[in-house]
C-alpha cells in the first residue's frame, strides 16, 4: 500500500440518495480537503523530523482543540493561533513544498489509518492521539459534513449514521480500525500520547500538564491556568476566526464541545445497532471509550 496514483475524488451514496464527497486512497475514504488530489503523494515525499508533532484521530475527535493546547505550550504565547494564518496543518491537504518550509518544531494533524502514515514518521515523530467516543465523533461528523461546502451532503441523520457504521461507507475507513490499528503500534510506544476528549472535557487542566509533560514543555502553574482558560470551548468559540469559503451559514469547527449530544440524535434502535457492533469489536480497541462523563 502506498498514496502513489490514488486520490480519487466521489459520492458516497446513502440508502436515502443523498450524496457524501470523499477522496479514495487505497479503498479508504478520506475528507475532501481542498487540493488533496494534487497533494495525495506527499506522505511518499514526506521528510519526517525527530521533533514533530502529530495529533492523529479520527475526525472530529479534537483535532482544534489539542492543536490549540499545543501551541501555546510550545511558543508560550498567550493567545490563541489566527487560524487563516497558521491553522491546523493536514500534509493530505497542503503542498509538501510547504511542509518542508516549515520552522521545526512543525505541528501537523491527520485523519489518515495506520497503514496510510509514513512510517519514518511513526519511528521518529512524537504523536498524540485524540480519542473521542464514536457516537459523539458521528454526530459532530454529520454536522461538519453537513454544512461543509466542499463535501455538502444534503441527508438526514439516519442516512449518515448507516454510512457511519458500514465500513465500507466510513470516513476514513472505519472508526474501529482506526483505533484498533493505532492504539495497536502506540501502546507502550513512548513516542506517544493517547488523550481521550472526554477527560479533557473532565479536566482541561490536567490533560494540558499531561501533553506538557510528554512534549518536555513542563511550565508553571499559571501558563496552565492561562492554557485551561484559552482553551475552553467558549474561549474557542467566540476568539477563534474561521474561514468564511469553508462553511456554507449557520457552520462552525466549534458547535457544541460536549460528551453526550449522540443521546439527542441515537434512535433507540440505532443504539442498539451501534451497540451490537461495538460489542463484538471493543477488545480490539484497547482502550476504554467513555460514552458519557
Ligand atoms: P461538536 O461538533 O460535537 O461540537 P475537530 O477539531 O477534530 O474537527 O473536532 C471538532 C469537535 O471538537 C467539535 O465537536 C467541536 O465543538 C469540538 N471542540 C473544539 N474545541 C473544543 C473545546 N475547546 N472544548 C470542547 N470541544 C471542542
Amino acid at each position: 500500500l502506498g498514496w502513489k496514483n490514488a486520490g480519487k475524488r466521489k459520492r458516497l451514496m446513502d440508502s436515502e440518495g443523498n450524496g457524501l464527497t470523499v477522496v479514495e486512497v487505497n479503498r479508504v475514504h478520506l475528507p475532501p480537503f481542498p487540493i488533496v488530489e494534487n497533494n495525495i503523494n506527499n506522505y511518499d515525499k514526506f521528510h519526517a523530523r525527530g521533533d514533530d508533532v502529530w495529533i492523529v484521530n479520527w475526525p472530529k475527535s479534537g483535532t482544534h482543540w489539542m492543536y490549540e493546547v499545543i501551541k501555546l505550550l510550545m511558543t508560550g504565547r498567550e493567545e490563541l493561533t489566527d487560524s487563516i494564518k497558521e491553522g491546523t496543518m493536514f500534509p493530505e491537504a497542503c503542498a509538501v513544498e510547504s511542509l518542508e518550509k516549515l520552522p521545526s518544531p512543525r505541528v501537523l494533524d491527520t485523519h489518515v489509518p495506520l497503514k496510510l502514515f509514513p512510517e519514518e514518521a511513526l519511528k521518529k515523530s512524537k504523536i498524540i492521539y485524540t480519542l473521542r467516543n464514536p457516537k459523539d465523533a458521528f454526530v459532530s461528523a454529520y454536522y461538519h459534513m453537513k454544512n461543509d461546502r466542499s463535501v455538502s451532503y444534503e441527508g438526514s441523520w439516519n442516512g449518515f449514521f448507516e454510512l457511519s457504521v458500514d465500513e465500507n461507507t466510513c470516513l476514513c475507513g472505519s472508526w474501529f480500525d482506526h483505533v484498533a490499528d493505532w492504539m495497536e503500534v502506540l501502546e507502550n510506544n513512548p513516542n506517544a500520547l493517547v488523550v481521550k476528549y472526554e477527560d479533557m472535557k473532565r479536566d482541561l487542566k490536567k490533560e494540558v500538564r499531561r501533553v506538557a509533560e510528554f512534549l518536555g514543555y513542563t511550565k508553571s502553574e499559571e501558563v496552565y491556568e492561562n492554557v485551561t482558560k484559552k482553551c475552553s470551548f467558549g474561549h474557542m468559540k467566540k476568539a477563534k476566526k474561521e474561514p468564511k469559503c469553508f462553511w456554507k451559514p449557520g457552520g462552525s469547527m466549534y458547535r457544541k464541545g460536549i460528551v453526550g449530544d449522540w443521546k439527542n440524535h441515537f434512535t433507540v434502535a440505532q443504539n442498539e445497532k451501534f451497540n451490537a457492533i461495538f460489542n463484538e469489536k471493543r477488545n480490539k480497541l484497547r482502550v476504554s471509550v467513555d460514552f458519557e462523563l
